[in-house]
């Protein structure tokens, strides 16, 4: 469908030209702002030097003026850009220059400059600087930007260093070429939360975080984290902040999470806004892992960036990954991997194993903004986790180093990437490299034997076909594994196997008897592993395994067995989970936060994606009944002790966000939740009266709303929090998120009609909209109520946001798991979408891809 406009990795071609520098100069006005450009530019020599057109990008601009070396030329732009024929330059270098208008408030796309509650914001990655100027928008073309901004506002803020200021003005030069993805500029009237840092080498940065006048107060965590970032990123990787401010922006209406803008990250408003009392504890660990994501980028994608958005993967994957070693090393490294790898599950996975597949390192995309995905950052960072494990930690530092080394200041690829592991360890990446071209997710099927001392692990590896690729060959597999004996010791420490083959054994000797192996510790691999195993054992392994996460994914792996036989033959809950449940909930040695995780039943989402994989047509209805039965049974077999467990995790003193504290809680909560089964919501509703914290008070809410209850306490949140944009979101999506199936269609169209449900905001939309098609039971059920309300939004946000309509059409991506009727409904709603007229590239994209 979309062929002809597909781009290609194949396609590359440096650019013609060099930009060396770049002045803009900005006058504000919400209607008609006027930008001047003037860009220094020669030919590029690896083009051979002169002859080529200029060729610049550029969309809905209205072109004011255009010279060369001071000659005006004749405007001849196009819809998405202009052209200067190569007889109207110079052979050597020329200066060009633009004026333009644009009209940030009519900007309902968030991609430019657009404004949000009176501030002007910026959001360009990955393409929206071409709708503020025209500019070779691409990563590769790095240039040193100066701006200045003339506004009638108190703050005016820009990349880089501050180098003058007066009333209605402000000049800032930064000194590091960059692509024009990650310019930015704010002004706005906003206040500081600021603090001093010094860099180890000695330089002075003043940090601030600008926020609305009111929201100080809220910005306290926010800094901490980015100082604990700045101060890890040196002792860890011994990367240096290389600027003298370092400027946060919190904006209400943001399409995604934040943006490593240089010098100038601005952020989606809840994740910098925090207190006790707005911020739960996920809200907090979010906050500081996004604070560290956006301030690793400032190397890991700027000092070093990518070359083409094919290699998006270069600067994601790898600063999820740091993002992620970091939380580790703040919080727990057990609980964090736990968590990451749920999230990697639920939608990494899902997408992997449905019609939006897509590698790591893609071929071809019609619209980069729909491969900003689970894909790109987590998988990518999957890929790098498996490469430290394959290479070692040493090797892994010299790589890095050698990498920081070799391609500062450059815009870089996946195979410049992989060249410096190749050259610290003399490997060879070749068939690793699979990891970022080939996608789909390999299903490991394992199986043992043992005889006269020895254990042999026997692996098969299936690499299952995904769109455009039928057919792929064997990958790296690191599989960790250690072995316990029958007494539960660990018999033999953790030891990476290397599979290369499609089949492969792995023998262990001189063992005295059979041992119970513990495979893929530490989640090695991002693979499904297939493994039969006894109830009795899985409950071993939770009993004995001395690796955090597979004592945790045995204990998962029973309920996810169990949860499947009581979908598809009836069966109830047995005593080996219940027993088992019951001593990890009870055993005080355990980490409260690693018990809250294994307290936490598989999603049904999650179970649909098992039982497909498995050869079943996953039953959503069927899957929401037996999840609630096993709810029902543990609350049962745990009632007793539920009321000692939570008051003895009671926290005297005032709220902390720290981990022990916040595991405490989550501990708490889960077992708060429990007892609501039984107690009919008395302990919750005095949890929820007595809460002084936003985590117990949405945490007593979700207990009640769980039990069909809590009605009052809705309205007294509501009463109390009206005015909060970031705490009334988590209003609109928990009525949702906790809705029956049968009901889940109706609430959401009643809170659609909710005067503060502001659609345009992609908070808002995604807190609504978002939350039916998360709620599993509810998003399938029936007659396709929600299929149809879900792709009537996304039809309505299309034309104002593709960006974020696009994005949240991936509801419907798993359509290919259920039966035929929800098959047709699914298809029928897609095509609708697809022929509706006037439809954005992106959302055309994406319910293509969809279809197949
Ligand atoms: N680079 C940003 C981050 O990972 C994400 C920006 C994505 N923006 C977009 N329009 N797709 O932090
Ligand atoms: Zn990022």
């Amino acid at each position: 469908m979309t062929e002809a406009l597909a781009i290609r990795l194949a396609d590359y071609q440096p650019y013609t030209h060099l930009v060396d520098q770049v002045s803009l100069t900005f006058r504000l006005a919400p209607t008609a702002t006027r930008v001047k450009a003037r860009l220094d530019l020669r030919p590029n020599p690896a083009r051979g030097g002169g002859g080529h057109d200029l060729r610049l990008d550029g969309e809905g601009l209205r072109l004011l003026a255009l010279a060369v070396d001071g000659r005006a030329l004749a405007a001849r732009s196009d819809a998405t850009g202009l052209t200067i024929s190569a007889a109207d330059l110079p052979d050597g270098p020329f200066v060009l220059e633009t004026e333009v208008e644009i009209a940030p408030e009519g900007n309902t796309a968030l991609e430019g400059l657009y404004m949000s509650n009176g501030m002007y914001c910026t959001q360009c990655e990955a393409e929206g600087f071409r709708k503020i100027t025209f500019y070779p928008d691409r990563p590769d073309v790095m240039a040193r930007f100066r701006v200045r901004v003339e506004g009638d506002l108190p703050v005016l803020l820009s990349n880089g260093n501050p180098v003058a200021q007066g009333p209605g003005w402000a000049e800032w030069d930064d000194p590091w070429p960059k692509p024009a993805y990650l310019f930015a500029l704010v002004a706005g009237n906003l206040r500081a939360h600021s603090a001093p840092f010094r860099t180890k080498s000695g330089r002075d940065v003043a940090l601030n975080i600008w926020v609305r006048p009111g929201d100080e107060g809220r910005c306290a965590y926010a800094m901490d984290s980015l100082i604990r970032s700045m101060l890890w990123d040196e002792q860890v990787y011994g990367r240096e902040y290389d600027l003298d401010v370092f400027n946060i922006v919190a904006v209400d209406d943001f399409n995604m999470g934040a943006m490593e803008n240089k010098g100038l990250n601005i952020f989606n408003s809840k994740f910098v806004l925090a207190s006790p009392e707005t911020a739960t504890d996920d809200d907090f660990a979010r906050i500081e892992a996004i604070i560290a994501h956006e301030y690793f980028h400032n190397w890991t994608g700027n000092r070093i960036t990518c070359r083409d958005w094919f290699q998006l993967c270069l600067k994601e994957g790898l600063t999820v990954y740091r993002d992620q070693q970091f939380s580790g090393d703040m919080r727990s490294h057990a609980v964090k991997r736990i968590e990451d790898v749920l999230m990697l599950r639920a939608r990494q996975f899902r997408e992997d194993q449905g019609p939006l597949a897509h590698a790591v390192r893609p071929e071809s995309y019609v619209e980069i903004n729909n491969f900003y995905t689970a894909t790109i950052y987590e998988k990518g960072a999957e890929v790098i986790g498996m490469l430290r494990r394959l290479v070692g930690d040493d090797a892994y530092a010299r790589a890095l180093d050698l990498y920081f080394d070799r391609h500062d200041g450059e815009a870089a690829t996946i195979e410049d990437w992989l060249a410096v592991f190749e050259e610290t360890t003399g490997r060879d990446l070749a068939q690793f490299k699979r990891w970022y071209t080939e996608a789909g997710t390999p299903r490991l099927r394992m199986t043992d034997d043992f005889k006269d001392g020895s254990y042999t692990l026997h692996f098969e590896q299936e690499n299952p076909a995904t769109p455009g690729q039928p057919v792929k060959g064997a990958k790296v597999l690191p599989i960790a594994v250690g072995l316990l004996g029958p007494n539960g010791d660990e018999v033999v420490p953790t030891t990476v196997l290397e599979m290369t083959e499609p089949r492969q054994s792995f023998r262990f000797d001189g063992l005295p008897a059979r041992p119970l192996a513990s495979v893929l510790r530490g989640f090695s691999a991002p693979v499904v592993l297939i493994r039969d195993l006894r109830p009795e054992d899985r409950a071993f392994l939770l009993a004995h395994d001395t690796d955090p996460f597979n004592k945790w994914e045995a204990g998962r792996a029973l309920a996810k067995d169990l949860l499947a036989r009581m979908v598809v033959t009836g069966a109830q809950p047995g005593p080996d989970w219940l027993d088992a449940l019951e001593r990890v909930t009870l055993d005080d040695s355990l980490d409260p936060a690693f018990r809250a995780l294994c307290l936490r039943l598989p999603s049904d989402d999650d179970m649909a994606q098992t039982l497909h994989a498995s050869g079943h047509v996953p039953d959503p209805a069927a899957i929401y009944a037996a999840r609630r039965r096993m709810g029902a049974a543990l609350a049962q077999r745990l009632a007793a002790g539920l009321p000692g467990l939570i008051a003895s995790l009671a926290e005297p003193g005032p709220f902390t966000p720290d981990a022990r504290a916040a595991g405490r809680r989550a501990l708490r909560l889960a077992a708060l939740a429990l007892l609501s089964r039984v107690d009919g919501g008395a302990a919750a509703r005095a949890a929820f009266a007595g809460a002084d914290n936003m985590t117990e008070e949405v945490g007593a809410l979700s207990c009640l709303l769980d039990i069909g209850e809590g009605q009052a306490e809705l309205a007294r949140f509501e009463a109390r929090w009206r005015a909060d944009r970031n705490v009334m979101d988590k209003w609109f999506a928990l009525q949702i998120a906790y809705a029956a199936p049968e009901r889940a269609a109706d609430v959401t169209r009643a809170l659609t009609a909710h005067p503060d449900f502001d659609w345009k905001n992609p908070n808002r939309f995604r807190s609504v909209i978002g939350a039916l098609a998360g709620n599993h039971a509810g998003f399938h059920h029936g007659e396709g109520a929600s299929y149809a309300l879900v792709a009537d939004w996304l039809l309505r946000l299309d034309p104002l946001n593709p960006q974020t309509a696009a994005r949240m059409s991936t509801a419907f991506e798993t359509w290919p798991r259920y039966d035929a009727d929800r098959q047709g409904m699914v298809r029928a709603v897609l095509e609708r979408i697809l022929a509706t007229e006037g439809l954005s590239r992106d959302m055309r994209e994406m319910a293509g891809r969809m279809l197949g």
